[in-house]
């Protein structure tokens, strides 16, 4: 570590690396004050919080994270970290499929048998493509965790509505990326998945045809197909999910952590990084102060004071006892103003986290991929229906309802419907409040909603067979992964 007290104070206003290094600090610190090193990294190393701040300014990589985030966020509950995982996931996805592209070619005469020589022929073939295959799976369950994960924080809410917005894009482009991967292989599972994939699409009223037409290119699943779903996979679908989630996580950035104040505070909703906590707490009435104020409040001198937190009001609207601090002339109360500083550096404290998250899903991917295979069944063909023919098992809640209802309404009109108002919530749902308390009609549809779609899913995949009969999946499994 470097001498504080050798560095000017000159050299630390203009945060450049001070020119002074303990001689007897070994080749380490030494390799750090060559103009190489310092031609990349120019901020100074000084372990203080200034130096940490630098850093994370002028790296980068370190300049997704704010410098400084409430203690909160530390905490596994506050995320499950899911979002974060999404994004590892994300990446361990483009690595491996670099791999895989180098070995494949999107042609029906030569697909399955380059997914048979990566089995066989290729170093590490095997390992890349189930690591592939498992991380893409566990993509889309986390992703819809993270979102289940958000809406029950209530971290939807203003200021977060567009990012929400920009979340279930990202789902869109993931369920994309899934099922456009799926066809690849070339085999039975995958030619017979995609045709009742897109089977749905050409039930669209008025567009169906020309939408199928669009993503099959032909009258039936082939070379155009494979080819588009091709450059769908490996070129539109990763542009558009990398330009998203940049704009997912500076929003993020932007708009600050959603973290709930607790019961402790006994207040209810979310603050932005750096927000102001009021030392006064209470509700009012009027002329009399009992409650948590906010200056600007105050500043409508004149008029009876009026201000109390949304929880607060809320609490006395139903006739919950609320803690009362004291009933004072508005003429004396003062607000002041209590800037709370309960932050840490994003270094270390939130990115070693992240570092050991990171590790620990590469090191679940590739278990995963160690101890099951990727499936390959036999090469695709369309004159033979293999029995059941199941779309992937994200989509087969929808082939469960379409099994039972008509296919516009539960092919087209509930998932649209579904969407549309998933898309749209932050924009319905004007209660200010988080917590679960005082969101029961939204919470009591939303988890509706999730029951249905989780139970039709168990239905499809795991107790479906052969004409699409009911077959417990202990007298046989007829799951496709
Ligand atoms: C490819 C898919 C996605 C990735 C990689 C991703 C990534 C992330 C990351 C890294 C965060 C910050 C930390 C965290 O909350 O875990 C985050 C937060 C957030 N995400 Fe996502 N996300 C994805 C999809 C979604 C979806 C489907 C939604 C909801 C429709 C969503 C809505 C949000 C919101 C509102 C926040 C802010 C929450 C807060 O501040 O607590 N995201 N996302």
């Amino acid at each position: 570590m470097i001498d504080q007290d050798a560095v000017s104070g000159e050299q630390l206003r203009d945060g450049l690396e001070p020119d002074v290094y303990p001689v007897h600090e070994g080749r380490w610190q030494r390799l750090k004050h060559t103009d190489a090193w310092r031609s990349m990294f120019r901020h100074p190393q000084l372990d203080t919080p200034r130096g940490r701040a630098l850093q994370g300014f002028s790296n980068v990589f370190l300049h997704v994270y704010p410098v400084k985030v409430p203690r909160r966020v530390l905490r596994l509950r506050y995320s499950w970290r899911l979002g974060f995982i999404a994004t590892v996931l994300f990446w361990i996805l483009v690595v491996t499929g670099v791999y895989l592209m180098f070995f494949y070619t999107p042609s029906v005469t030569s697909a399955y048998g380059d997914m048979q020589q990566l089995r066989t022929g290729i170093g590490f073939g095997q390992l890349v493509r189930n690591v592939h295959r498992w991380s893409a799976h566990l993509m889309v369950l986390v992703v819809v965790l993270h979102l289940v994960r958000v809406f029950f924080a209530g971290a939807y809410k203003k200021p977060r509505e567009f990012n929400w917005v920009v979340g279930i894009a990202l789902l869109a482009i993931t369920l994309g990326f899934s099922f456009t991967g799926y066809l690849l292989p070339w085999d039975q599972l995958s030619y017979w998945a995609v045709t009742v994939g897109t089977n749905l699409v050409s039930y669209v009223p008025v567009f169906g045809g020309v939408l199928t037409d669009l993503l099959i290119g032909g009258p039936q699943i082939g070379q155009s197909t494979l080819q588009r779903f091709y450059a769908l996979h490996v070129a539109v679908l990763p542009l558009a999910l990398a330009l998203m989630l940049m704009v997912h996580i500076w929003r993020v950035r932007k708009d600050g952590f959603a973290v709930r104040r607790g019961s402790d505070t006994g207040t209810v909703g979310s603050f932005a990084e750096g927000a102001t906590e009021f030392s006064v707490d209470g509700a009012t009435t009027d002329g009399a102060i009992v409650g948590g104020v906010a200056a600007d409040h105050l500043e409508s001198a004149g008029e009876p004071v009026s201000v109390m937190p949304a929880a607060t009001a809320m609490a006395l609207a139903k006739g919950d006892r609320v803690r009362l601090l004291g009933v004072v002339d508005r003429e004396s109360v003062t607000a002041e103003e209590r800037q709370t500083d309960d932050t840490v550096f994003a270094w270390p404290h939130l990115i070693t986290r992240h570092v050991v998250v990171a590790l620990g899903t590469i090191a679940t991917v590739l278990a995963l991929g160690v101890a099951f295979a990727a499936p390959l069944r036999d090469i695709a063909n369309p004159n033979l229906t293999p029995e059941p023919a199941k779309a992937p098992w994200y989509f087969v809640g929808l082939q469960e309802l379409l099994s039972r209802f008509d296919p516009l309404i539960a092919g087209i009109f509930v998932p649209a419907g579904v969407l549309t108002v998933l898309a749209l919530l932050p924009y319905f749902d004007k209660n200010p409040a988080t917590e679960s308390k005082y969101r029961k009609v939204a919470i009591s549809i939303f988890a509706t909603i999730l029951l249905v779609a989780v139970v039709l899913t168990v239905i499809g995949a795991l107790f479906r067979g052969p004409g699409w009969k009911f077959v417990p999946p202990w007298q046989h499994s007829y799951l496709e992964m």
